[in-house]
Protein backbone atom coordinates (compact mmCIF):
# COMPACT_ATOMS: atom_id res chain seq x y z
CA UNK A 1 0.00 0.00 0.00
CA UNK A 2 1.01 3.71 -0.26
CA UNK A 3 0.69 6.00 2.18
CA UNK A 4 1.12 9.85 1.70
CA UNK A 5 2.72 10.49 5.19
CA UNK A 6 2.04 13.08 7.74
CA UNK A 7 3.90 16.27 6.51
CA UNK A 8 3.63 18.47 9.51
CA UNK A 9 5.60 18.90 12.93
CA UNK A 10 3.69 16.10 14.88
CA UNK A 11 6.00 16.33 17.94
CA UNK A 12 5.73 20.14 18.43
CA UNK A 13 1.53 19.65 18.08
CA UNK A 14 1.97 16.81 20.30
CA UNK A 15 3.12 19.19 23.02
CA UNK A 16 1.23 22.74 22.51
CA UNK A 17 -2.06 20.01 23.05
CA UNK A 18 -0.59 18.93 26.30
CA UNK A 19 0.58 22.35 27.55
CA UNK A 20 -2.78 23.75 26.50
CA UNK A 21 -4.81 20.75 28.32
CA UNK A 22 -3.04 20.34 30.81
CA UNK A 23 -3.56 24.12 31.74
CA UNK A 24 -6.44 24.63 31.31
CA UNK A 25 -8.55 25.75 34.91
CA UNK A 26 -10.75 23.79 36.12
CA UNK A 27 -10.80 20.04 34.98
CA UNK A 28 -7.41 18.97 32.96
CA UNK A 29 -7.63 17.35 29.50
CA UNK A 30 -5.44 15.27 26.84
CA UNK A 31 -7.13 15.24 23.16
CA UNK A 32 -8.35 11.20 22.52
CA UNK A 33 -6.50 10.85 18.92
CA UNK A 34 -3.25 10.89 20.69
CA UNK A 35 -4.46 7.25 22.23
CA UNK A 36 -3.21 5.44 18.91
CA UNK A 37 0.96 5.47 18.53
CA UNK A 38 1.70 2.05 17.80
CA UNK A 39 0.82 0.28 21.29
CA UNK A 40 -2.01 2.05 21.69
CA UNK A 41 -3.53 0.65 18.50
CA UNK A 42 -2.51 -2.41 19.32
CA UNK A 43 -4.02 -2.04 22.61
CA UNK A 44 -7.35 -0.75 20.78
CA UNK A 45 -7.48 -4.09 18.66
CA UNK A 46 -7.36 -6.08 22.27
CA UNK A 47 -9.79 -3.83 23.52
CA UNK A 48 -12.18 -4.54 20.44
CA UNK A 49 -11.93 -8.32 21.37
CA UNK A 50 -12.96 -7.91 24.53
CA UNK A 51 -15.92 -10.28 26.10
CA UNK A 52 -17.15 -6.65 27.90
CA UNK A 53 -16.92 -4.78 24.76
CA UNK A 54 -19.12 -5.96 22.53
CA UNK A 55 -19.49 -2.81 20.11
CA UNK A 56 -16.76 -3.18 17.80
CA UNK A 57 -18.43 -7.33 17.83
CA UNK A 58 -22.04 -6.06 16.86
CA UNK A 59 -20.58 -3.43 14.29
CA UNK A 60 -18.87 -6.44 11.85
CA UNK A 61 -22.17 -8.16 12.29
CA UNK A 62 -23.85 -5.93 10.99
CA UNK A 63 -21.53 -5.07 8.38
CA UNK A 64 -21.00 -8.75 7.41
CA UNK A 65 -24.99 -8.88 7.33
CA UNK A 66 -25.83 -5.97 5.59
CA UNK A 67 -22.45 -5.98 2.97
CA UNK A 68 -24.84 -6.85 -0.12
CA UNK A 69 -27.69 -4.25 0.62
CA UNK A 70 -25.75 -1.42 1.65
CA UNK A 71 -23.63 -2.19 -1.67
CA UNK A 72 -27.22 -1.73 -3.81
CA UNK A 73 -28.41 1.52 -2.39
CA UNK A 74 -25.11 3.15 -3.05
CA UNK A 75 -25.16 4.91 -6.88
CA UNK A 76 -22.16 3.19 -8.74
CA UNK A 77 -19.13 3.79 -9.24
CA UNK A 78 -17.87 4.45 -5.92
CA UNK A 79 -14.69 5.07 -4.30
CA UNK A 80 -14.09 4.04 -0.46
CA UNK A 81 -12.91 6.66 2.41
CA UNK A 82 -12.81 5.39 5.53
CA UNK A 83 -12.03 7.97 8.11
CA UNK A 84 -10.25 6.33 11.88
CA UNK A 85 -9.91 3.21 10.03
CA UNK A 86 -8.15 1.45 12.92
CA UNK A 87 -7.30 -2.16 11.08
CA UNK A 88 -10.02 -1.94 8.55
CA UNK A 89 -10.97 -5.48 9.57
CA UNK A 90 -14.94 -4.84 9.67
CA UNK A 91 -14.27 -3.25 6.32
CA UNK A 92 -13.71 -6.25 4.82
CA UNK A 93 -17.69 -7.39 4.23
CA UNK A 94 -18.41 -3.88 2.41
CA UNK A 95 -15.27 -4.28 0.52
CA UNK A 96 -15.52 -7.24 -0.63
CA UNK A 97 -19.34 -7.00 -1.96
CA UNK A 98 -18.46 -3.82 -4.03
CA UNK A 99 -15.22 -5.61 -5.49
CA UNK A 100 -17.91 -7.95 -7.28
CA UNK A 101 -19.56 -4.76 -8.83
CA UNK A 102 -16.12 -3.09 -9.75
CA UNK A 103 -12.61 -2.42 -9.29
CA UNK A 104 -12.49 -0.42 -5.81
CA UNK A 105 -10.44 2.32 -4.79
CA UNK A 106 -10.09 2.54 -0.67
CA UNK A 107 -8.85 5.44 1.30
CA UNK A 108 -8.03 4.86 4.78
CA UNK A 109 -7.54 8.42 6.57
CA UNK A 110 -5.42 7.68 10.09
CA UNK A 111 -3.36 9.12 12.26
CA UNK A 112 -1.95 6.44 13.05
CA UNK A 113 0.47 5.10 10.87
CA UNK A 114 0.53 1.44 12.38
CA UNK A 115 -2.54 1.00 11.94
CA UNK A 116 -2.27 1.98 8.21
CA UNK A 117 0.35 -0.78 8.06
CA UNK A 118 -2.61 -3.19 9.44
CA UNK A 119 -5.32 -2.61 7.07
CA UNK A 120 -3.01 -3.10 4.54
CA UNK A 121 -1.69 -6.51 5.84
CA UNK A 122 -5.64 -7.08 6.29
CA UNK A 123 -7.07 -6.18 3.32
CA UNK A 124 -4.77 -5.96 0.61
CA UNK A 125 -5.79 -9.80 -0.46
CA UNK A 126 -9.58 -8.39 -1.89
CA UNK A 127 -9.75 -9.00 -5.57
CA UNK A 128 -9.91 -5.84 -7.29
CA UNK A 129 -8.50 -3.46 -4.92
CA UNK A 130 -6.42 -0.49 -4.50
CA UNK A 131 -5.55 0.79 -1.05
CA UNK A 132 -3.85 4.04 -0.59
CA UNK A 133 -3.27 5.25 2.93
CA UNK A 134 -3.60 8.81 4.24
CA UNK A 135 -1.64 9.49 7.09
CA UNK A 136 -3.64 12.81 8.41
CA UNK A 137 -6.70 14.23 10.38
CA UNK A 138 -9.97 12.98 9.28
CA UNK A 139 -11.12 16.13 7.34
CA UNK A 140 -7.56 16.70 5.47
CA UNK A 141 -7.50 13.44 4.55
CA UNK A 142 -10.97 13.61 2.85
CA UNK A 143 -10.18 16.53 1.46
CA UNK A 144 -7.45 15.03 -0.52
CA UNK A 145 -9.48 11.99 -1.41
CA UNK A 146 -11.98 14.17 -2.83
CA UNK A 147 -9.70 16.29 -4.66
CA UNK A 148 -8.26 12.96 -6.61
CA UNK A 149 -12.05 11.64 -7.21
CA UNK A 150 -12.78 10.75 -11.15
CA UNK A 151 -15.42 12.04 -12.70
CA UNK A 152 -18.88 10.78 -12.27
CA UNK A 153 -17.42 8.81 -9.27
CA UNK A 154 -19.16 8.88 -5.99
CA UNK A 155 -17.89 8.93 -2.69
CA UNK A 156 -18.73 5.90 0.38
CA UNK A 157 -17.34 7.53 3.87
CA UNK A 158 -16.72 4.88 6.12
CA UNK A 159 -16.72 6.30 10.03
CA UNK A 160 -17.44 3.18 12.07
CA UNK A 161 -17.04 2.04 15.56
CA UNK A 162 -19.15 4.71 16.98
CA UNK A 163 -16.41 7.38 16.86
CA UNK A 164 -18.40 9.84 16.15
CA UNK A 165 -19.51 9.20 19.80
CA UNK A 166 -15.90 11.50 21.19
CA UNK A 167 -17.31 14.41 20.11
CA UNK A 168 -19.66 16.07 22.03
CA UNK A 169 -23.33 16.01 20.75
CA UNK A 170 -23.17 19.59 18.84
CA UNK A 171 -19.73 19.50 17.92
CA UNK A 172 -20.19 16.10 16.64
CA UNK A 173 -23.39 17.77 13.73
CA UNK A 174 -20.70 19.85 12.87
CA UNK A 175 -18.24 17.56 12.33
CA UNK A 176 -21.03 15.72 9.90
CA UNK A 177 -21.84 18.88 8.27
CA UNK A 178 -18.10 19.32 7.76
CA UNK A 179 -18.70 16.30 6.15
CA UNK A 180 -20.76 17.16 3.89
CA UNK A 181 -19.20 20.24 2.57
CA UNK A 182 -16.61 18.02 1.13
CA UNK A 183 -19.16 15.62 -0.66
CA UNK A 184 -21.19 16.22 -3.34
CA UNK A 185 -25.09 15.41 -3.63
CA UNK A 186 -25.84 11.82 -4.31
CA UNK A 187 -22.19 10.40 -1.85
CA UNK A 188 -23.25 8.75 1.20
CA UNK A 189 -21.83 8.57 4.64
CA UNK A 190 -22.26 4.78 6.41
CA UNK A 191 -22.13 5.95 10.13
CA UNK A 192 -21.90 3.65 13.15
CA UNK A 193 -23.04 4.87 16.37
CA UNK A 194 -23.23 3.16 19.80
CA UNK A 195 -26.60 3.29 21.13
CA UNK A 196 -27.76 3.91 24.60
CA UNK A 197 -27.32 0.57 26.95
CA UNK A 198 -27.36 0.39 30.95
CA UNK A 199 -24.57 2.13 33.15
CA UNK A 200 -23.61 -1.30 34.19
CA UNK A 201 -22.92 -2.22 30.88
CA UNK A 202 -21.06 0.65 30.07
CA UNK A 203 -18.83 0.36 32.77
CA UNK A 204 -17.90 -3.05 32.24
CA UNK A 205 -17.31 -2.08 28.70
CA UNK A 206 -14.64 0.51 29.49
CA UNK A 207 -13.15 -1.17 32.76
CA UNK A 208 -12.67 -4.76 31.44
CA UNK A 209 -11.48 -7.02 34.58
CA UNK A 210 -8.40 -8.11 32.77
CA UNK A 211 -7.43 -4.19 33.14
CA UNK A 212 -6.59 -4.14 29.24
CA UNK A 213 -8.80 -0.32 28.93
CA UNK A 214 -6.96 0.26 31.70
CA UNK A 215 -3.92 0.04 30.23
CA UNK A 216 -4.77 1.92 26.87
CA UNK A 217 -5.72 5.06 28.87
CA UNK A 218 -2.27 4.90 30.84
CA UNK A 219 -0.57 4.42 27.55
CA UNK A 220 -1.64 8.31 27.21
CA UNK A 221 0.97 9.13 29.37
CA UNK A 222 3.28 6.60 28.67
CA UNK A 223 3.14 8.26 25.21
CA UNK A 224 4.31 11.77 26.77
CA UNK A 225 6.95 10.02 28.88
CA UNK A 226 8.30 8.66 25.53
CA UNK A 227 7.84 11.26 22.91
CA UNK A 228 8.07 14.45 24.98
CA UNK A 229 10.26 13.50 28.08
CA UNK A 230 7.64 13.96 30.55
CA UNK A 231 7.97 12.17 34.36
CA UNK A 232 4.70 10.60 34.88
CA UNK A 233 4.98 7.66 37.63
CA UNK A 234 2.01 5.77 35.62
CA UNK A 235 1.70 3.79 39.06
CA UNK A 236 0.73 6.92 40.62
CA UNK A 237 -2.48 7.13 38.00
CA UNK A 238 -5.33 4.80 37.79
CA UNK A 239 -7.94 4.68 35.15
CA UNK A 240 -11.22 6.15 36.15
CA UNK A 241 -14.01 5.72 34.08
CA UNK A 242 -17.70 7.21 34.90
CA UNK A 243 -21.17 7.33 33.28
CA UNK A 244 -22.49 11.38 32.64
CA UNK A 245 -25.54 10.73 32.51
CA UNK A 246 -26.62 14.36 31.75
CA UNK A 247 -24.08 13.81 28.59
CA UNK A 248 -25.22 10.48 27.80
CA UNK A 249 -21.53 9.44 27.76
CA UNK A 250 -19.16 7.26 29.29
CA UNK A 251 -15.87 9.48 30.10
CA UNK A 252 -12.56 7.98 30.99
CA UNK A 253 -10.33 9.78 33.46
CA UNK A 254 -6.87 9.24 34.51
CA UNK A 255 -7.35 9.87 38.37
CA UNK A 256 -3.80 10.70 40.19
CA UNK A 257 -3.59 8.57 43.50
CA UNK A 258 -1.72 11.38 45.28
CA UNK A 259 -0.49 15.01 45.41
CA UNK A 260 2.19 15.14 42.72
CA UNK A 261 4.38 17.34 40.06
CA UNK A 262 5.13 16.02 37.17
CA UNK A 263 7.47 17.51 34.05
CA UNK A 264 7.22 17.37 30.84
CA UNK A 265 10.10 18.42 28.79
CA UNK A 266 9.29 19.28 25.06
CA UNK A 267 5.80 20.86 26.33
CA UNK A 268 8.12 23.08 29.21
CA UNK A 269 5.81 22.58 31.90
CA UNK A 270 5.90 21.42 35.63
CA UNK A 271 2.41 20.11 36.27
CA UNK A 272 0.91 19.82 39.94
CA UNK A 273 -2.07 16.96 40.23
CA UNK A 274 -3.77 17.57 43.56
CA UNK A 275 -5.25 13.67 45.14
CA UNK A 276 -8.23 12.40 42.87
CA UNK A 277 -7.61 15.14 40.63
CA UNK A 278 -8.20 13.68 37.25
CA UNK A 279 -7.49 14.45 33.24
CA UNK A 280 -10.36 13.46 30.86
CA UNK A 281 -8.76 11.43 28.13
CA UNK A 282 -11.80 10.75 26.08
CA UNK A 283 -15.81 10.78 25.94
CA UNK A 284 -17.90 8.20 24.30
CA UNK A 285 -21.15 9.87 23.56
CA UNK A 286 -24.62 7.02 23.19
CA UNK A 287 -27.16 7.90 20.74
CA UNK A 288 -30.60 6.99 20.75
CA UNK A 289 -32.03 5.06 16.81
CA UNK A 290 -34.16 7.60 16.42
CA UNK A 291 -31.87 10.70 17.13
CA UNK A 292 -29.92 9.67 14.13
CA UNK A 293 -32.45 11.23 11.49
CA UNK A 294 -32.29 14.05 12.67
CA UNK A 295 -28.60 14.74 13.51
CA UNK A 296 -27.98 13.52 10.16
CA UNK A 297 -30.60 15.82 8.79
CA UNK A 298 -29.15 18.94 10.40
CA UNK A 299 -25.91 17.95 8.69
CA UNK A 300 -26.97 17.74 5.18
CA UNK A 301 -27.77 14.07 4.69
CA UNK A 302 -31.14 12.33 4.30
CA UNK A 303 -30.71 8.48 6.35
CA UNK A 304 -31.77 6.18 3.46
CA UNK A 305 -31.50 3.19 5.96
CA UNK A 306 -31.00 1.59 9.51
CA UNK A 307 -29.75 -1.13 10.89
CA UNK A 308 -29.48 -2.22 14.83
CA UNK A 309 -27.89 -5.09 15.99
CA UNK A 310 -29.74 -7.65 18.38
CA UNK A 311 -27.52 -8.60 20.48
CA UNK A 312 -25.71 -5.03 21.56
CA UNK A 313 -27.76 -1.85 21.01
CA UNK A 314 -25.66 -0.11 17.83
CA UNK A 315 -26.88 0.88 15.20
CA UNK A 316 -25.78 1.19 10.99
CA UNK A 317 -26.78 4.16 9.45
CA UNK A 318 -26.45 4.75 6.19
CA UNK A 319 -26.59 8.72 4.95
CA UNK A 320 -27.15 10.20 1.53
CA UNK A 321 -25.79 13.36 0.60
CA UNK A 322 -28.87 15.58 -0.49
C1 LIG B 1 -11.95 4.24 18.19
S1 LIG B 1 -10.75 3.84 16.96
C2 LIG B 1 -11.84 3.08 15.76
C3 LIG B 1 -11.13 2.22 14.75
C4 LIG B 1 -12.07 1.55 13.74
N1 LIG B 1 -12.77 2.53 12.92
C5 LIG B 1 -13.08 0.69 14.46
O1 LIG B 1 -14.28 0.96 14.31
O2 LIG B 1 -12.69 -0.28 15.11
C6 LIG B 1 -10.43 5.42 16.24
C7 LIG B 1 -9.36 5.42 15.12
O3 LIG B 1 -9.32 6.73 14.57
C8 LIG B 1 -7.98 7.21 14.51
N2 LIG B 1 -8.05 8.65 14.80
C9 LIG B 1 -8.35 9.26 15.98
N3 LIG B 1 -8.41 10.59 15.83
C10 LIG B 1 -8.13 10.84 14.52
C11 LIG B 1 -8.07 12.04 13.74
N4 LIG B 1 -8.31 13.23 14.30
N5 LIG B 1 -7.79 11.93 12.42
C12 LIG B 1 -7.54 10.70 11.85
N6 LIG B 1 -7.59 9.53 12.54
C13 LIG B 1 -7.89 9.61 13.85
C14 LIG B 1 -7.22 6.44 15.57
O4 LIG B 1 -5.86 6.31 15.24
C15 LIG B 1 -7.96 5.10 15.61
O5 LIG B 1 -7.37 4.14 14.78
Amino acid sequence: MLVHAIPTNATYEFAEDVRDGLTRPGQKELPSKYFYDDVGSALFEVISRLPEYGLTRADERLLRRHADEIVSRLAGPVAVAELGSGSGKKTRWLLQALAQRQRTFYYPVELSRSALAMCERELSDIDSISILGFEREYLDGLLEVAACRERGQHLLVLFLGSTIGNFDRVAGVRFLAEIRRILEPGDSLLLGTDLEKSSAQLLQAYDDELGVTAAFNLNLLARINRELGGNFTLGQFAHAPRVNHEARSVEMHLRSKCRQTVSIAEAELDVEFLEDETIWTESSHKYLAEEIFKIGLEAGFRCEAQWIDQQWPFAENLLIAE
